[in-house]
């Protein structure tokens, strides 16, 4: 199976250490391709809207976003990892989630995303975690994943893993273990079930893409869903099935 890791830090912090033991479950068996950012997408969006209306390769950061994409695309489990910076995911998650708009369901979601699983990983010192793996829930849903497992922690003692206190240490492994335990057990050769809220936005999308659509058959959104046949009959979670 494909592990696809992007971590909102470079640092080797606790974040990192909370990856890595959700992680240890799938070494053997997984090809693990893991993202740091800011180093693997620099770039802000600058609201120039190319991804958009002219195609996502016009985008100046192409050349990363592309290639994450693609891994991505590849992935059968993607794992997102954040600390909490005021309150919220960091800078540079935000930075890569913002080059991702054209693929929310308004857009051009992939089909491929219909079928994926999610692991998002979020820390903090005392309070905020939860709101921070929220940020990074509410694009990868957009995308049209429905099967998001989630691990919030609030360290409430030090910022260096080494420094926790044992037993807090061990409790924490204890529940990441215990997700990881969830997540190897899936048959990754059949594609995750989509729930009725992502059917539900799905068909709020494909209404105003069939109006769009009508009214301009060169807007490039239209035009995506027109030749996926989602303005049609074919729907994403069906072409993620048989794939
Ligand atoms: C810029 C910045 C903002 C932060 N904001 C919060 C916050 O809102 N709530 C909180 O509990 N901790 C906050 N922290 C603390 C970090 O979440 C905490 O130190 C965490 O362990 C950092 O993760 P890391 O060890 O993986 O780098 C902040 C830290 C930084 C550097």
């Amino acid at each position: 199976m494909n592990i696809t890791v992007i971590n909102g830090t470079e640092k080797h912090g606790i974040t990192y250490q909370l990856k890595e033991i959700f992680l240890t479950a799938f070494r053997d068996n997984a090809n693990i391709t893991e993202y740091y950012l800011p180093k693997d997408c620099p770039g802000f969006c600058t609201g120039c809207t190319n991804c958009i209306l002219k195609g996502e390769t016009t985008c100046k950061d192409a050349e990363y976003i592309r290639k994450i994409e693609k891994s991505l695309l590849e992935a059968d489990l993607i794992v997102m990892t954040t600390p909490t910076y005021v309150y919220h995911a960091t800078g540079a998650m935000k930075a890569l989630l913002d080059h991702f708009a054209y693929r929310w369901m308004p857009h051009r979601p992939a089909p491929e995303m219909f079928g994926k699983r999610a692991v998002i990983i979020t820390q903090c010192l005392g309070a905020g975690a939860k709101s921070a793996a929220k940020d990074i829930k509410h694009s990868l849903s957009w995308w049209g994943i429905s099967n998001i497992g989630v691990f919030t922690c609030a360290v409430m003692s030090d910022i260096v893993w080494e420094n926790l206190p044992e037993k807090r240490r061990a409790q924490l492994s204890g529940k990441l273990k215990k997700l990881a335990q969830k997540f190897v057990k899936i048959n990754y050769t059949k594609p995750a079930y989509t729930n009725l809220i992502t059917k539900l936005k799905f068909s709020a999308c494909r209404m105003m893409q069939q109006a769009s659509h009508k009214n301009d058959p060169e807007y490039l959104d239209g035009k995506y869903w027109a030749e996926q046949g989602w303005l049609g009959k074919t729907r994403p979670w069906k072409q993620a099935h048989n794939q």
